[in-house]
Order: C-alpha cells, then structure tokens, then sequence
C-alpha cells in the first residue's frame, strides 16, 4: 500500500509535447501563446523570477496555490521583442526566451548566459491516456553539463539529488526511514540547480502527485511532472543559492518570527501520561541544572483521543497544571489530529457534521476512517470556513494554559489500511468549489497548520503562535515548523538528519528539526549524547520518544552522558542571542538556519557533497560524530580561517582535517571575524539572574569579516512598528591592528543592559584598547582579550592592538 518504496516513473500513455505556438496578446508583465487546445503564459513577478503556466485542452490559466503567498509578483518593468524565430520578454535582471516552433523556453541572465532550458526535443506536454484521473503532465528540461541539484524538500537520501527519482505524495511511512524511501510527509516540489556557482530554482506548482526524474533515465535531461492538472512553475534566476532562496520565499512566504521560547529546549514523549509524571519530569530539569522551556503533551491528555477535549481523569486540572509549571519557566504544547471520533456526544464531531465540514466518498456519504480515536470523520481543510471553525476550536486548548499546537497525522494518516492516506476520489466540498482529493492531496497538512496558526493568532492576538506540523506542501513555513517524524534511535538516523534538514532549509523550510535521540527504538548513552551535541544546534531542538521504548530524557541513561547532554543544553542557550538573530535574518531574507556548506560557498564544488557537515548561520560549522566508540572524523573547512570552538586552534581552509571530538567537545569552527553573540553561561534551576550579560566572541584573523546582531521583545508583534534592535557587527584585522564595529542600532528596542563584553581570541596578547577612541583597561586571559563596552545605540568603534 505504501508508496514509500517506489523508484520509478508511473509511465504509460502516449507523450505529445506541445507543438507550434502562436502570440495570442500581452498583458503587462505577461505573454500569452496559444499552442494547439493549450493556453501558455509566461510572466515576470520580480526581475528575477519568471511564472511559465500551461493549460491544456481549452482550460483556462488559474495560479491561485497554497504555495504562492504573492501571486501577483510585483511591479517590474518589462519589454517583449523580437529573438530571431522566437520572443523573448526582458526584466531589468533577466530574460525568458521562447522559440515558437515548436514552442520551447529558456531563461538567460543579464550577461546572457541561458539556464534552466527546455528539452528541444520534449519540451512540456501532456500524457495522454496515461491516467483515468486526468492526463498527466510533464516539463522536461535539459541538463547542463556540470549541472547539479539539490533541494526536494524531506528526503532520506543526501543532500545532492542529481541521478535520482524523486517522488512527491505525502505519506505516513512505516517505522525505519532508509534510503530506499522516496516520499514522506511533506512535498516540496522545489529544485535549486547549481553549475559552477552560478544557481537558480524551479518549483513545479502541483498539489497531485508529482514525480522528479532527475538526470536519471536520461543524464542529458530531466521531467518533472505530475498526475493531471496544469503546468504551473516558477523558475528563480539567483545567481546564488542566497538570491534563490530570498525570491523564493518572497513567493511562497517567510518563516513568521517565534516567540524566543520557541528557541529553548523542549522535551516531548509519547506520553507524559498525566500529571504526576509531567511534574516529575519538570522537576527533574530544574534539579539537575538541565534547560528546558516547553514541555509535550503527546495523544494521551485527551479524552479518548477526542480532539479538543481533556482527559480529566489523567490531567483533573490541566490550568492548574500548566499555571504552575508557568512559574517554573516551562509553556506547554499538545498534539492535535486531524481525525475527529464519530461520536453522537461528542460537540465537535456533530457540530462539524451538522455544518458539512467534512470530507465525503464519491456518493456524498461522510468519507471516515481509523485513526487514534477508532472511526474518524475527516475536516474538508480546503474550505476557509472549516478552517475558521478548526481554528476556533482551539479555544478547549488555549483556555487551559497551552502555548503552542502540534499538528500531526496531517498527511492525513490513515489506519485502513495501515499506513495509507485518502483515497484519490474522496471529496472536498470546498467553499463551493469541490475538488477531489487527489488533487489538494498534498496540501492537507498545510491547511491543518494554517487554521491551527489562523486559530491561535484569532484567540491570542498579541501574541506569536507557536505551530508544528508534520505534513504540509511548499510555502508550509508560513504556518508552522515542521518536526521529521518518526526517525529511529538509530546512528545511521543521526546521520540522515544532516541532509534532512539541509534539504528542507534549501526548501524554504529554515525552522525545522528531528526527534533528538530518535522516535521509534531504544536510544542509549553514546548515541543520546551525539543526538544531543547534534541536536543543540538544530533550529528546532525536541528530544522525543515513542511509547514503549526506554526513557530519552538527558538524564536517562547515567553519566557521563546526562553531564554531556547538560553542556550541551547549555551551550544552545548560550548561542541564543545568535540563533534569534538567525531567524530573523530567515524570516527577512529566506535564508535558512542550519545551512549546507554550499549555501555560504556556492562557489567550491567540494561543498556540494559536503551532507555530513553544515553550517549554523554563517559563522559555525559543525561536524558531528554519527558512530558509535568513535571521537576522530574528518572535516572539510572551506575557503577562509577557522577556529576550533574548544581549543581555538586555527586552520586555514580549504582544507580537510581530521577532529578530534570526545564526548561533550563536538567538532565546532568558528569562522574568523565573524561575531557570535551569546547569553551568559548562568545555572538553570530556577532562580533569575538580575541581568543577562551579552558577549560577542570573535576570532580575529587577518582580513575581515560580518555578522549581526537582532534583540526584541522575544514576543508580540511590536518589532513590526520598529520596537527592535538589530546591528550590524563587523571586524577587520590587519597585522596587530584588530577593528571592530557595531554598526548603529537600527530599530527602537532598548535591550535594557549596561555593557557589552568583546571577547576577542585569536591572539597572542593585547597592549590597548580604546572604544570610540577612549583607552579602556583590558582582561587578558590566554590567547585572548576581553573588553567591556557600554551599550548604546550609536556606532561603536574598538580598537585593539593586538601581540
Ligand atoms: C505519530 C507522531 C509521533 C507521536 C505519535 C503519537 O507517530 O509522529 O510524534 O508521538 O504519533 O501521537
């Protein structure tokens, strides 16, 4: 039943590229082509971002997508003229060329190097008589010589994609992710091309089931396509993967801020059973001087898995509950499904039924299923009333104390049979407009996840809603972070999670994470420790187990591993400042959090394999060890100078090396110049510090280097009006002569501290300092010097003469 194991192309049918084409008109930024019964467009919605739309058999153009946050572009000055044979229509940054018979496109850059250009022989088309659901389609394009790709979304595999078969049907897969899985809960059907450096993107928009052959029949081209429908996609000109990623989440929407709880470390099982147990295990951080801020609640705090309800038995008094571990810093979020128990006592499944929420078989009865609960009914997602009725249901949840909702089972998840979905014919009644299911198939999940989001800023408008989903489509970054199932205490698990979420972050999905120390299976000391040194560093940091496996708490399993799980905690708290300024710059410009190497060096071949190392924002790299008994690995470090995080020894790249990392000492570089803001190191049993101390730790090396810094009120939405502060931070050195410059505070938030130590290491010894021209005394410490500086909002200058 599973679709998980298939590699290979559903073929059948006979192909018909489209023939000659005709203009049929221009309309702003658009070109219309008519070729045989189909309607072609081509448009420009940035200077750097065409939309190529198809529409077969006489239907006309519709691009309104759950992808597409923008979708009518923006003002950009275009000219269409005359290419030899053919068309070609010209944003100030960019050209999509069309030769008209037959009608095929390419794109060019201003310097007119072509990219991302059909396949003069197949171009796209339609398949006919290949499905009883519709015709499918499908875009072929050429490959270039060199040409690379990456991106897809959730994988299994690495972090390249050239050569494969990529599948595109969100799937609850059976425990034990490997490899030969092709699809799982989430589809983002995105592509970002890399030749020589030089990159762009291409999201094939479809909500059915779609396939990516990726130069792997045929090594001079690839197909993209997808079960019925049109051809709708978007091709990002770059030229950096930067550039790509800023457009494309420009179109498919930014990742929102999270409140800076969000951030913190959190603590989930399938379950805390009740309320004893949640305290216990609250308490338990608190005594052992381990951070956490969120605590789960999996299925079992409801009523019968009825969604919406509390199981008063188990949690008697949930606000209680939840008010108290308020007071000792902890929020709490709880699982949600999409099933709702067909039950005649049960408010929500009726009201729901009485109102027509649900999705229907063919013959318009309920469409039910197993779920959790026994029988389900299923809510139609498509329709903005059901949403508004989902999201307001979450009043049950807020009510009580919940700060965040997690949405799971979204595929949707089906029992009968085991590990399926919905069948293609079910019915979505829509708002009017029906569709079948296996046309929005892929969007489920995102629209879960956006009445949860839609629901929680409704009942709590001041502040940030706070939403993991665990299925959804591209442009799912909208409405919530997505968690990767369920992975297995595995090694070879820890070591997936790398290419993961480097392939989400690449997919526009920055805020993200893995269960740490594994979901199904027993994890055990070694690898909960390497989970966790891994784990800190992720944008989202959840350890989270399945019922029946050992407990995974960072305690769990004795010393020395609890003492490595604790440093660790601690350092992700350390690196808060950084990683808030992290998401800000995602939620601004697109890029992602965690990234592969390639992100930051497009230009260095070797980083396109580099899938077993990455990079935290542009100023740590990090090398996990994924097996077991083992302290050395080897570690690429690209161009530029970089030092270990422990011993601050200095390697200059591109070079390979090998780390030595023992226990609690993961292999960290830090790249010189470049500022890392941290948090006080602090304890964390409970008791306030009166001042959070800020230090921005930099490693000077000859040249110079940039960071940032961003500070708000960690909630709310005030930052929007200016209530923020962000700096730019950088640091040049020339022979014993280090500068550093915070920039001057943009924004109005006062961060409300007196002083700002420079940690500047590095170095040998320092004989002055002087800020903003001032002489300032100096706290030498080996290999480095440390000045302290006030905070105030204008440009402040240190210099340092360094020995
Ligand atoms: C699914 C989720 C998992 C959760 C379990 C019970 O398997 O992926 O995280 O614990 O359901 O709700």
């Amino acid at each position: 039943m599973t679709e998980t194991y298939e590699d290979r192309p559903r073929t059948g049918g006979d192909y018909e590229p489209l023939g000659a084409a005709q203009p049929a008109g221009q309309k702003e930024n658009a070109l219309r082509l008519r070729a045989g019964s189909a309607t072609v467009e081509v448009a420009a919605l940035a200077p750097d971002l065409f939309r190529v739309g198809a529409f077969f058999d006489g239907r006309p153009p519709e691009y309104a997508s759950e992808a597409v946050a923008a979708p009518e572009g923006e003002p950009v000055p275009v000219s269409v003229h005359q290419r030899g044979e053919g068309l070609a229509l010209s944003t100030p940054e960019a050209e999509a060329r069309i030769s008209l018979s037959p009608l095929r496109m390419s794109f060019a850059d201003s310097s007119g190097r072509t990219f991302c250009a059909d396949d003069p022989e197949l171009g796209m088309g339609v398949v006919r008589g290949g499905s009883p659901a519709g015709d499918p389609v499908a875009l072929y394009k050429r490959r270039e010589e060199g040409e690379r790709y990456f991106g897809c979304g959730e994988r299994t595999s690495g972090l390249e994609k050239t050569g494969s078969y990529q599948v595109f049907w969100n799937v609850d897969p059976p425990a034990g992710h490997t490899a030969a899985f092709n699809n799982l809960y989430t589809s983002i059907p995105f592509l970002l091309s890399l030749r020589g450096g030089r990159a762009y993107g291409l999201l094939f928009d479809n909500t059915r089931r779609v396939e990516f052959d990726l130069a792997r029949e045929d090594p001079a081209r690839i197909r993209l396509g997808a079960e019925g429908g049109d051809i709708v996609y978007y091709v990002f000109c770059g030229p950096t993967p930067r550039r790509v990623l800023e457009r494309y989440t420009w179109l498919t929407g930014r990742t929102p801020m999270p409140p800076l709880w969000a951030l913190g470390n959190q603590q989930s099982r399938w379950s805390y059973a009740d309320e004893e147990e949640v305290r216990r295990i609250s308490r338990a951080f608190r005594e052992r001087d381990i951070p956490c801020d969120v605590l789960y609640l999996d299925i079992d705090y409801m009523d019968g898995y009825r969604v919406f309800t509390w199981d008063r038995d188990r949690f008697p008094d949930p606000r209680g509950l939840i008010s108290e571990l308020g007071e000792e810093g902890f929020r709490v979020v709880a699982i949600v499904d999409p099933g709702v128990k067909v039950d005649e006592n049960y408010p929500v499944y009726t009201e729901g039924r009485e109102n027509g929420f649900y999705c229907l078989t063919p013959g318009g009865e309920e469409y039910r299923n197993a779920v959790w609960p026994g029988v389900c009914a299923f809510p139609d997602f498509t329709s903005a009333r059901v949403r508004e009725w989902w999201g307001g249901n979450h009043r049950a949840l807020l009510d009580e104390g919940v700060s965040g909702v997690w949405c799971d089972m979204n595929e949707p998840s089906l029992f009968i049979p085991e590990h399926s979905t919905m069948p293609p014919d079910v019915v979505h009644p829509g708002d009017g407009r029906p569709r079948l299911h296996g046309e929005v198939h892929n969007t489920y999940g995102s629209l879960m996840a956006r009445a949860a989001r839609e629901g929680l800023l409704g009942l709590r408008p001041g502040e940030r809603p706070f939403v993991i989903t665990r299925a959804g489509y591209a442009g799912l970054q909208r409405h919530a972070l997505q968690w990767t199932g369920d992975n297995s205490s595995w090694w070879e698990h820890l070591w997936m999670a790398m290419p993961q979420l480097q392939n989400l972050g690449l997919s526009g999905v920055a805020f993200c994470g893995v269960d740490v120390g594994g979901f199904f299976g027993d994890c055990d000391g070694e690898l909960l420790a390497r989970f966790t040194e891994f784990g800190v560093l992720q944008p989202f940091c959840r350890n989270h187990s399945a019922k029946g496996t050992v407990p995974q708490e960072p305690w769990a399993f004795g010393e020395p591993y609890e003492s490595v799980c604790r440093k660790m905690i601690k350092l992700r708290y350390r690196l808060l400042p950084y990683l808030y300024t992290l998401f800000e710059e995602c939620h601004r410009t697109g890029a992602p959090i965690l990234r592969p190497l390639l992100f930051e060096f497009p230009e260095d071949e070797t980083t396109y394999a580099a899938d077993d190392e990455f990079m935290l924002g542009g100023a740590l790299l990090a090398a996990p060890i994924t097996r077991p008994g083992i302290e050395h690995r080897h570690v690429y470090l690209p161009e530029g100078t970089w030092f270990h995080f422990w011993s601050g020894e200095r390697f200059e790249g591109p070079a390979h090396i090998l780390a030595h990392a023992p226990l609690g000492e993961p292999a960290l570089y830090a790249r010189a110049n470049a500022a890392l803001p941290l948090g006080p190191e602090k304890s964390h049993t409970g008791e306030r510090p009166a001042e959070d101390s800020l230090t921005l730790l930099i490693h000077a090396a000859e040249g110079s280097g940039s960071s940032a810094l961003y500070e708000d009120e960690g909630d709310g939405f005030a930052y929007r009006e200016g209530v923020y502060a962000r700096r730019e931070i950088s640091c040049r050195r020339a022979g014993g002569r280090i500068t550093v410059r915070l920039g001057e505070r943009e924004g109005s938030y006062d961060p409300g501290r007196r002083e700002v130590v420079l940690d500047v290491r590095g170095i040998r010894g320092a004989r002055r300092a002087t800020v903003n021209g001032e002489e300032r005394p100096l706290r030498l410490g080996e290999g480095r010097v440390a000045v302290a500086l006030e905070e105030r909002p204008g440009e402040t200058v240190v210099e340092i003469e360094a020995t």
